[in-house]
């Protein structure tokens, strides 16, 4: 028997090891990051698209690590020209990432199929930024690099040769047994004949999301005005109408940073001529200037879909795909020359003009309104694949416009992939779920994207003012009255409110533009989840399904989760309240926490449960949180300005506040100045601020700095 036994083993052996056809060879790439190859990766991948240069030098100084993983543990095995990935997991490791969700940040037990679309109330993959990268709560990340619509089963699929089978129960009479046995490993399908893998070391989950953002190239640093308060215009206003509504601002002393226009700029759209319509723009030029003097940016709206009726669509015809989109001509972004003709018309038509930047609208989908799978582009490179990347070259496009004149820019995008980090752009879209547009919040920071929660219409003051407040804690605080003409102050019960809120906004920029230029520097996120904080461990609460024929046929079990609150910056957590709420719970992680308005006590490594009133927004700053504000603006000028630094809790601690020009990449080149504000305990324990500036800098734009300890 035991000889039988054994050549049953011996025999299972060779088969078993030409099942696992893609042995993977891991290769160190940067500190901390290692790549294999499976099978025969496509050609086109997310870096092939961005083209974008690892942060190599700042990689390298981080805590050196070892492969966070056991290689035997991640296998790769080709069948019919698909690629099946399998990766391990740990009793209690927790995932997070794998695209913008909207209503789940974890995603252990999740079945997704990652595929860019407009999302559509579900997390199911489908959505504007399905990154394929997903990070562990054991500090480490992986990211699949392949354009393709990737199955995920993540910690659902059992195997039989799993090292930590679950256990066979009864359910007849068994209270252990579970809907959801226990899996062991992260299950992925990607539908090509070979994929690179990336893993990224830690060893915090912080630092794996770091790596990946600098892999990335970094982070995005917005030109300052970009951080500002933004406003767009119902779709086919003209320039008057504009700068009335530019006027009404300046009447509500109310800052406004950027005015986007929307649809109707352009003498033809859906599908566009990216051409200034004459009847509501006679004088673009004029127009611009004008706005220029009253410092406002404008943003211009766009789809990729190329208009009959301009002067672009002979030029661009041999560069478009089988298709059409709203009967535009599709480009093929994938080509030279298509980035080239279309780059030439938007310099003409608007950059050399003057436009500070885009919003590249409906190239994520909705399923109907995008090309079909079998479209065929003449470079040849798949429909799945130009889905998957459309939107990163059309980011990739226009950021290299803008890189080429040495001018920053800041614009939206409503879809995205890996590898954008460093992409200018802040994705939105038409779903208008105030609580689920916190989580995506939350989600972006583990995938290296930008997500604004716009704030467009309300039903009640209540609910406007909720919206507004969370908005300006975000990567765009904006209002895109595009359909509806919402203003600031279209609820007079709130409008102080809401001026307070655009007003703090503006006076948090030395504080947010720091925290961009971490993200562009370090790889730290802006605004991130709480899970990525150190002393945040929130033991999930588990609710035990109840078995019910119609609503919990399987009895699967609720999992409660963190989704409602965020960092943003270094020392910042805010936990917004929603329509309808008056009282919420605040997870404070270990460490002493203050009140951002007051600079008292709030509670340390505890749940804490506030009732703000509707003026309120909940925020809270870490012992020795160091925020340096500056006064309530309307406009970003080049005039310095005296910085507030306050200062809350006990601790001695330091901060590296960042200055540059705020609008060029001579950054890049190291122009630029980090003010580093110390706060000490004298001899007598008393906290005292010291302001030091490298030895000949001098500072763009700042003239003074006053210290404010709040905890008193
Ligand atoms: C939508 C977009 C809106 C608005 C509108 C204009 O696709 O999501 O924000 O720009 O187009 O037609």
């Amino acid at each position: 028997m035991q000889k039988i036994l054994l050549l049953v083993f011996l025999l299972s052996v060779p088969f078993f090891t030409t099942m696992a056809q893609a042995p993977l060879q891991w290769n160190q790439i940067a500190a901390g990051v290692w790549s294999a190859k499976a099978g025969t990766p496509d050609k086109v991948n997310f870096y092939t698209v961005t083209g974008v240069h690892p942060k190599t030098e700042r990689l390298s100084s981080m805590a050196s690590v070892e492969f966070p993983l056991p290689k035997d543990e991640i296998s790769a095995v080709i069948r019919d020209g698909k690629t099946y990935l399998r990766f391990p997991l740990t009793k209690d490791e927790k995932i997070f990432g794998l695209g913008l969700n909207f209503k789940t940040v974890e995603q252990r037990g999740r079945i997704l199929r990652l595929h860019v679309d407009h999302y559509g109330g579900q997390d199911n993959g489908r959505t504007h930024a399905p990154v394929p990268f997903y990070v562990s709560s054991k500090g480490y990340g992986v990211l699949i690099n392949a354009a393709r619509y990737i199955d995920v089963w993540v910690g659902t699929a059992v195997r039989k040769d799993s090292k930590n089978p679950p256990v066979a129960r009864d359910r007849n009479t068994d209270k252990k047994w579970s809907s959801a046995p226990y899996s062991d490993n992260i299950e992925m399908l990607v539908p090509a004949e070979g994929t690179e893998i990336i893993v990224f070391g830690g060893p915090s989950m912080l630092d794996a999301v770091r790596r990946y953002n600098l892999y990335n190239g970094g982070g995005c640093l917005p030109p300052k005005w970009g951080l500002g308060f933004w406003h767009r215009t119902p779709t086919r206003y003209t320039d008057k109408q504009v700068a009335e509504e530019v006027h009404q601002y300046e009447q509500h002393k109310f800052p406004l940073t950027v005015i986007g226009l929307e649809p109707g700029w352009q003498s033809k759209s859906y599908p566009c001529t990216y051409e200034w319509d004459k009847s509501r723009f006679p004088n673009p030029e004029g127009f611009l200037t004008d706005m220029k003097q009253k410092g406002i940016n404008i943003n211009l709206w766009f789809n990729p879909y190329v208009s009959p009726d301009g002067e672009l669509y002979d030029k661009i015809l041999p560069y478009t795909a089988t298709h059409t989109v709203w009967c535009g001509v599709v480009p093929d972004y994938a080509m030279a020359e298509t980035n080239k003709i279309i780059g030439d018309h938007f310099m003409k038509h608007t950059i050399s003009k003057g436009v500070s930047g885009f919003k590249m609208d409906e190239n994520d989908g909705y399923d109907n309104w995008l090309w079909p799978d079998v479209t065929l582009f003449p470079s040849g490179v798949s429909a799945e694949q130009m889905r998957s990347l459309y939107a990163m070259m059309m980011q990739k496009m226009t950021t290299d416009l803008y890189h080429k004149q040495n001018t920053r820019t800041y614009g939206l995008v409503r879809g995205s992939n890996a590898g954008a980090s460093s992409f200018p752009y802040v994705i939105y879209n038409d779903y208008y779920n105030h609580p689920d547009f916190i989580t995506a919040l939350i989600n972006s920071s583990f995938i290296g994207v930008l997500w604004t929660p716009e704030v467009r219409s309300s039903k009640t003051a209540e609910e406007w003012l909720r919206r507004i407040q969370t908005v300006c804690f975000s990567p765009i605080a904006m209002i895109d009255a595009w359909s509806d003409g919402t203003k600031p102050w279209s609820f007079p019960e709130v409008e102080k409110q809401v001026q307070e809120m655009a007003n703090l906004r503006m006076q948090l920029i030395p504080y947010l533009y720091t925290s961009y230029a971490d993200y562009a520097f370090d790889g730290t996120p802006p605004a991130r989840a709480m899970n990525l904080e150190e002393g945040f461990t929130p033991q999930n609460i588990i609710i035990e399904g109840q078995l019910s024929s119609t609503e919990n046929p399987y009895a699967t079990a609720l999992k409660r989760e963190v989704k409602d609150q965020f960092m943003v910056g270094e020392s910042m957590l805010v936990a917004p309240l929603f329509t309808g709420q008056q009282t919420r719970k605040v997870i404070l992680p270990q460490g002493k926490w203050y009140d951002f308005y007051t600079g008292k006590f709030a509670g340390e490594g505890e749940v804490i449960t506030v009732t703000p009133g509707l003026d309120i927004i909940p925020v809270y700053v870490k012992d020795g949180g160091i925020i340096p504000m500056m006064p309530a603006v309307t406009k970003i000028s080049t005039e310095k300005l005296p910085v507030e630094i306050r200062v809350y809790g006990q601790k001695e601690s330091s901060y590296n506040l960042y200055d540059d020009d705020g609008v060029s990449f001579d950054y890049e080149n190291g122009k630029f100045v980090r003010v580093v504000l110390k706060v000490s305990k004298d001899k007598s324990g008393k906290l005292k601020g010291a302001v030091s500036i490298p030895k000949g800098a001098s500072l763009w734009s700042y003239n003074e700095f006053k210290w404010n300890f709040m905890t008193k």
